[in-house]
């Protein structure tokens, strides 16, 4: 089933935003990533420990908004990819979501 998140507006660029949504009966956190004009989604949850990776609200580039950033202990992931290049879990990757952009509308193919 497809779900609908958000406009594309909704997410500046560089820029990344949150989201929690109910799938399958279970709460679903999720985490939105604009860079460069293109759109990556990923599960809100380190590889390393499993917990949320924002260091504040929304936040989660690193300070050059080069990569997506772990405020826990720091490890760097690839945007277009999820890998994780630096820190306790280098090697290891945050899980994608796949999406489709349909009117300006991120849909979410899950
Ligand atoms: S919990 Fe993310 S780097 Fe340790």
């Amino acid at each position: 089933m497809n779900t609908v998140l958000c406009s594309t507006s909704d997410i500046p660029d560089p820029g990344s935003k949150a989201f929690q949504l109910e799938h399958n009966n279970e709460i679903l956190d999720i985490f939105v990533i604009h860079k460069d004009g293109e759109f990556h989604v990923f599960i809100n949850s380190c590889p390393h420990t499993g917990v949320n990776l924002e260091w504040q609200e929304d936040q989660f580039l690193d300070a050059e908004q080069s990569f997506i950033q772990c405020a826990s202990h720091g490890a760097l992931f690839e945007i277009a990819t999820g890998h994780c290049i630096h820190g306790p879990c280098a090697g290891d990757r945050l899980t994608p979501i796949n999406i489709e952009i349909i009117d300006n509308t991120i849909i979410l193919l899950i």
